[in-house]
């Protein structure tokens, strides 16, 4: 019995063996192959006609459809015979290795002009997919949303925070971006898909891609402050602060990371190197009412540059 099985075995998987190679020649199911296809995966095949995939190829006929399921899963026509006995070569499930998936997408997908760095981004480097981020078939029969087609969920972040759980807990700090609210996406700011410079940003520098939206803090002014020009990041958090402004601390700490006690104002908390208060000696000890709410800020609030003639731009007061 056992015998007559394994050998009935062999001359099964040897015709499959056959019959892939005959369509590996001729990769295009047949038109009666073809009608089969929708007949036991509707859902999958549904869910597909609603997408660009489908949209683009000779949409009708199912012989057309088919080819287009081969084009990602592979040759079918072993799983076409006995379905039970073989899976298509490429099922996208989670044992299948990431560079083997993306490949598939890549075939066609290469000369996109973002995905120039895939190869060399973070997520191509550690085993991400184009199918952890990408829906083709949706989730079961919900229609796939967004323009895109990206993600299966409301809004893009949702899909990248489902792995960066530290990122998740910056945006829904006091003060943030608009992130959560829908008004900015991380791909406003991040390639995904990889990129040459640091983090994936997509400018060149952090500088560059905050003044891409925020203009008004490019200059150039008559009298910069030398540490915005450097990295807006040496006072701000890019996802979320518990201090207002996405600020990295409270002003005055924040001013005083670089500016010490060594000149005006020196360390206002002391009371002896502050500006002296009405009725109390320099060392006194009082705390300086200058420096409640906005602390420096209330004098120098042009923090990011000036225009001002003199003294008053040069010392960032307006
Ligand atoms: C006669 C019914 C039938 C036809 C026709 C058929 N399939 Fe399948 N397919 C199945 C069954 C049953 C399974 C589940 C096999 C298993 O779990 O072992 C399956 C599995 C799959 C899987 C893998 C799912 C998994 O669980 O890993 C893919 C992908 C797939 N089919 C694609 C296709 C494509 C594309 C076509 C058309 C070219 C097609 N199938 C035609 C019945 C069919
Ligand atoms: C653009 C590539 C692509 C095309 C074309 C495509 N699929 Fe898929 N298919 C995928 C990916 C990726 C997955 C796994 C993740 C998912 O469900 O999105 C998948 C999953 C499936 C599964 C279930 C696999 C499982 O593990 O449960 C079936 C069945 C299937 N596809 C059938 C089809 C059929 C039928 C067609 C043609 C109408 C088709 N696919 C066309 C990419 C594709
Ligand atoms: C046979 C070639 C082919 C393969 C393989 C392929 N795609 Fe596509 N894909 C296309 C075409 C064509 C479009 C439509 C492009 C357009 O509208 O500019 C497209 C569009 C897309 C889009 C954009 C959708 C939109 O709404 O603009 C995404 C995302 C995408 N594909 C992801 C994938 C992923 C993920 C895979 C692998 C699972 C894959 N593709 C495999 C040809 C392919
Ligand atoms: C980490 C999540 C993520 C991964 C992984 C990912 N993508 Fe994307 N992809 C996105 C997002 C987000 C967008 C929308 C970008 C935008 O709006 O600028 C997108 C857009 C696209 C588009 C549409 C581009 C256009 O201009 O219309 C294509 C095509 C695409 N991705 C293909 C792929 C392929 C192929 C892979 C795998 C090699 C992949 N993606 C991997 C998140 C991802
Ligand atoms: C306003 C622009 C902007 C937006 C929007 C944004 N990021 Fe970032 N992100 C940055 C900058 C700038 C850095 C670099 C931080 C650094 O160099 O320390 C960064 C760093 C990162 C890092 C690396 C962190 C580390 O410590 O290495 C991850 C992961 C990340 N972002 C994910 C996300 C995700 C997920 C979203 C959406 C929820 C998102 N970002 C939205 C600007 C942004
Ligand atoms: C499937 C899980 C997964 C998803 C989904 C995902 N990421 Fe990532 N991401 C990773 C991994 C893994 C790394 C590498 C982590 C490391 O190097 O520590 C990474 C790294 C990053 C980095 C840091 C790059 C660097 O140079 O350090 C950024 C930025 C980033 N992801 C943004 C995104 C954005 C934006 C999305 C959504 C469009 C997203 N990720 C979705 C897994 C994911
Ligand atoms: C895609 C556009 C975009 C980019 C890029 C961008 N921002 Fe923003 N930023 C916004 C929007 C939108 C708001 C909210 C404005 C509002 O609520 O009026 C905002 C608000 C802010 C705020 C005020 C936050 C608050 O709590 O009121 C700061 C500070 C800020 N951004 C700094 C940065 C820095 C630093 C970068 C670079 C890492 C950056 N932004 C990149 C769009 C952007
Ligand atoms: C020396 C520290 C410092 C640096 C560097 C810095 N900022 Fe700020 N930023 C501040 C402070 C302090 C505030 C709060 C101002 C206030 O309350 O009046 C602020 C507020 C903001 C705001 C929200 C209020 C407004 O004026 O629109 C934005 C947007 C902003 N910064 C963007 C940037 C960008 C973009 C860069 C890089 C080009 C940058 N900042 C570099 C200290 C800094
Ligand atoms: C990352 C370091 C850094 C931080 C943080 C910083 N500054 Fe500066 N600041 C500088 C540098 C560097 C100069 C240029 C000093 C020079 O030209 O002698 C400067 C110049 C100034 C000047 C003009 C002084 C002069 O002599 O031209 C003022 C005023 C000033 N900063 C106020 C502040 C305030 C207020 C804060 C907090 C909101 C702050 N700075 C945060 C680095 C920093
Ligand atoms: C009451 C208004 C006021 C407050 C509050 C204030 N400053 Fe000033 N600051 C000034 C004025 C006015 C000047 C110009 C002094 C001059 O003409 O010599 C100045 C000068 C400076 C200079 C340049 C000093 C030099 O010798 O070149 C720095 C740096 C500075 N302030 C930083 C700070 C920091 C940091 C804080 C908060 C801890 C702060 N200031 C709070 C009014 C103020």
């Amino acid at each position: 019995m056992r015998v007559r099985a394994f050998i009935a075995g062999v001359c099964a998987s040897l015709a499959a063996m056959f019959a892939a190679n005959a369509a590996a020649q001729q990769p295009a199911p047949s038109a009666a192959s073809a009608q089969i296809c929708a007949t036991c995966h509707q859902e999958y095949v549904n869910t597909f006609e609603k997408g660009p995939h489908a949209a683009r190829g000779a949409k009708g006929t199912p012989a057309a459809l088919n080819a287009e399921c081969a084009a990602c899963h592979g040759d079918v026509s072993a799983h076409l015979k006995d379905p039970t006995k073989a899976k298509p070569p490429m099922t996208f499930a989670r044992t299948q290795p990431a560079g083997e998936q993306n490949a598939v997408c890549l075939k066609c997908h290469q000369q996109a002009r973002q995905l120039t760095f895939w190869d060399s981004g973070k997520h191509g480097l550690n085993d991400v997919t184009c199918g952890s981020c990408h829906s083709i078939h949706g989730k079961g029969t919900a229609p796939r949303i967004g323009p895109f087609v990206t993600t299966q969920r409301a809004l893009e972040y949702q899909t990248c925070n489902t792995c960066h759980a530290q990122v998740r807990g910056q945006i829904l700090k006091a003060s943030h971006h608009p992130i959560i609210e829908g008004k900015v996406a991380c791909s406003d700011c991040h390639n995904p898909h990889g990129a040459l410079s640091p983090k994936m940003l997509k400018s060149e520098s952090v500088n560059d891609q905050c003044l891409s939206c925020h203009a008004d803090k490019r200059g150039p002014f008559v009298f910069q402050h030398p540490a915005v020009q450097e990295n807006c990041l040496s006072c701000h958090q890019p996802h979320g602060s518990v201090h207002n402004n996405l600020l990295n601390e409270k002003v005055p700490n924040l001013c005083q990371d670089c500016h010490d006690w060594s000149r005006h104002p020196g360390t206002i908390y002391s009371g002896n190197q502050g500006f002296p208060q009405p009725g109390t000696a320099s060392t006194g000890g009082a705390s300086n009412t200058r420096f409640i709410a906005r602390s420096c800020l209330n004098c120098h609030n042009a923090i990011h540059g000036s225009n001002a003639p003199a003294n008053r731009g040069k010392f960032l007061t307006r």
